[in-house]
This record gives structure tokens, sequence and C-alpha cells, in this order.
């Protein structure tokens, strides 16, 4: 059985076994292997922009017999989305996540979205937002010295609050001192002259502690 990361793994607790999914920018391959490997989906395509990238995921579906449709693609561009529900777009920055979203039509029949964004969280939550996404849920994994926040989004009219599409849900509060911390860094690092700049980090770490206070 193939074995994956500890952030991929937080990305497989939002499906269900009738998504039917497009792994999008897939890489080698591994998660779209997991979860036909694991039967946690009914159906994955998995595709890249990268012809390297698909390659070795067709490699990786190959040594293990598997049947699962690989395409090569920018974003969803080329991918004939019929029958597909879901989209997992994992390990990429916001702006490449939303180039990929931006055609509304192809999204029609898209209901669920499955993010790990690389950052811009608030700009990725509050553009799904505007496209008619919600943020569902979302969790916080430590994995290999490094933070990941996975998105799950569903299509609803419904929007978020503010303080959920700046900072999340704050369930976590190893990942609420995380923020924090790097917060104040951030304030550290900022001369006296630029007063503003300091005052408006001042201001915004002061926002945080008052999410967390009331999401609790
Ligand atoms: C850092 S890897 C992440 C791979 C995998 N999703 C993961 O989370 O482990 C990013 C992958 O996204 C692909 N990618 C980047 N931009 C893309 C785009 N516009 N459409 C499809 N794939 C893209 C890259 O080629 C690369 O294979």
């Amino acid at each position: 059985m193939t074995r994956i990361s500890k952030r991929l793994k937080a990305i497989t607790s939002y499906v269900a076994k009738d998504d039917k999914v497009v792994d999008v920018g897939c890489d080698h391959g591994l998660l779209s292997i997991y979860l036909i490997e694991n039967n946690l989906v009914s159906k994955v395509i998995a595709s890249d922009v990268n012809e390297n990238a698909l390659k070795n995921a067709i490699s990786n579906i190959e040594k293990r017999n598997l049947h699962i449709k690989t395409v090569l693609s920018d974003g969803i561009e080329k991918i004939d989305l019929k029958d597909i529900n879901t989209l997992i777009i994992s390990g990429m920055g916001t702006s490449t996540i939303l180039h990929i979203l931006h055609d509304n039509k192809k999204l029609k029949k898209i209901n669920k979205l499955i993010i790990q964004a690389n950052n811009d969280h608030y700009i990725l939550r509050e553009n799904l937002n505007e496209k008619g996404y919600y943020l569902k849920e979302e969790s916080y994994t430590y994995d290999k010295n490094k933070w990941y926040v996975t998105s799950l989004f569903v299509k609803s009219d419904n929007k978020n609050t503010i303080d959920v599409l700046k900072y999340g849900f704050l369930n976590n509060e190893d990942y609420n001192d995380y923020l924090l911390k790097k917060n104040y860094e951030i304030l550290k690092k900022i001369p006296f002259s630029s007063f503003k700049a300091k005052f408006n980090r001042f201001k915004e770490i002061r926002n945080i502690k008052k999410a967390i206070y009331k999401s609790k």
C-alpha cells in the first residue's frame, strides 16, 4: 500500500466515498493513488501542467497496476468535468489556485473544493466566497517543520464571517500560537521609523487575539 505524508493525509479526511475527483497538479500522483487504493472515492483523474510530473504519475500508477485516467492540462482547462464533483488542489500558491479556478462555467457541477494553499489564505477564502464556495471546515497540520492549512469549501450562497475569512476557524491552539508568533516576528522587524506599518501590525495582532477569544 502506498504511504503518503501527514499533510496529504489531512486532505483525505475531507473526501467522501461518492466523490468523483480531479487531483489538479498531481505531481507524482501519490495522493490520487492513495485515494483509489483505499477506496476513499469513486473516481479520480490525475492531472498536471508539467509533462515530467505527469510522466512520474503515470509510471507510479502503472507500477501498481491501477486504472487512473491522467490528463496533461493547465488547471482544469483540458479536463472533461462531465461527471466530476470535487477538485483537490494542493501544494500551490493562492494566485495559481485562483488561476486554475478562474472559469466559473467549468465549475458549474463542482460542489466541493479541497485546497491546501501555500500562502495568502485570506485572499483565497475571500475569492472563493465571492465565487459561491463556503468554507465549511479547515484543519491545521504540522508536518516536517511546517504548518499546512487544508480547506474544505462547499458550494453555497452562505458567506463566512470576516474573522473566518481572515484567520480561519482558530480551533487549533498550536496553530493559533504560530499565527501570533509569526505576526510578532513581523512586528519586531518593522523599524520604528515606519510608525504606520508598526501600528497596523500591532492592530492585526490585537484583532487575531480578539478573534481567538471569540472563537472559544
Ligand atoms: C508542489 S507540487 C504539489 C503536488 C501535490 N499536489 C502535492 O500536494 O503534493 C505542485 C504541482 O502543481 C503543478 N502545477 C502548477 N501549476 C499548475 C497548473 N496551472 N495546472 C496544473 N498543475 C499545476 C506543478 O507542475 C506541480 O507538479
